[in-house]
C-alpha cells in the first residue's frame, strides 16, 4: 500500500480549540470539518475530538487532530491533560461579547504555562474573534488595536470568522497548519 513505501509522509497535528463558554469552538470545528452549522446550542462536556485528514499533494497526509475544550468555568483544572501533545492552538472570543475578549489573556496564559514545544517556545496561537455575522462590540472593531493586542500576547495572528456563515474558516485553519508545518 503507499502507506508502507516508505515514501509517504504522514503526520498528527493536535491542535486545541479553547475560549470561553458559548464562543463557538465547537461550531468552528464542525464548519471546518463537516461543512455543517447549527443554531441550536448543545455545551461540550469535557472534551471532544475531531479529525481532518489534509492530502497536501500526493506524498503527504496530515492528519488535524482538534481538541474541542469545554469552556465551563472549572475547566481550567482540567486542562493540563488535554494540552498535553498539542503542537498549536486556536483561542476563540465571541465578537458580540467584549468579557469574552478579556478572558483571552486568562486562556493564552493557560496554555503558554502548561504546553511548550520541544525546545521550550510556546505553541502557535491563532486568536478567532467569532460571530462576525452579528454586531461587534469593543476593541475587536479596531483591528489596529487588535494587531498590537495580539503582539502583546504572542499570538501569530487573529482572525474574524463566522462558523455560520463560513467566513474565514479554511483561512484560518490553513494559516494555523502552515504555521505548524514550517516550524518542523
Ligand atoms: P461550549 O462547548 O459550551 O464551550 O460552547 P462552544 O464554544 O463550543 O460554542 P458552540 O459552538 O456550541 O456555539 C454556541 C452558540 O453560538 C450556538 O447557539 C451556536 O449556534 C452559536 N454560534 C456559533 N457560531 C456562530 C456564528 O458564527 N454566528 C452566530 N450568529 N452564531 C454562532
Ligand atoms: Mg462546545
Amino acid at each position: 500500500s503507499p502507506q508502507n513505501n516508505g515514501k509517504l509522509k504522514d503526520s498528527m497535528l493536535k491542535i486545541l480549540v479553547i475560549g470561553d463558554l458559548a464562543t463557538g469552538k465547537t461550531s468552528f470545528i464542525k464548519r471546518y470539518v463537516h461543512d455543517f452549522f447549527s443554531q441550536t446550542y448543545r455545551a461540550t462536556i469535557g472534551v471532544d475530538f475531531a479529525l481532518k485528514i489534509l492530502h497536501l499533494d500526493d506524498k503527504s497526509i496530515v492528519r488535524v487532530q482538534l481538541w474541542d475544550v469545554a469552556g465551563q468555568e472549572n475547566i481550567i483544572n482540567m486542562t493540563r491533560v488535554f494540552y498535553n501533545g498539542a503542537l498549536a492552538a486556536f483561542i476563540v472570543f465571541d465578537v458580540t461579547r467584549t468579557y469574552t475578549l478579556e478572558s483571552v489573556a486568562k486562556w493564552k496564559a493557560d496554555l503558554d504555562s502548561k504546553v511548550q514545544l520541544p525546545d521550550g517556545s510556546p505553541v502557535p496561537c491563532i486568536l478567532l474573534g467569532n460571530k462576525c455575522d452579528q454586531q461587534r462590540e469593543g476593541i475587536v472593531n479596531n483591528p489596529a488595536k487588535m494587531d498590537e493586542y495580539c503582539k502583546e500576547h504572542g499570538f501569530t495572528a487573529w482572525y474574524e470568522i463566522s462558523a455560520k456563515e463560513n467566513i474565514n474558516i479554511q483561512e484560518a485553519a490553513n494559516a494555523l497548519i502552515s504555521k505548524i508545518l514550517q516550524n518542523d
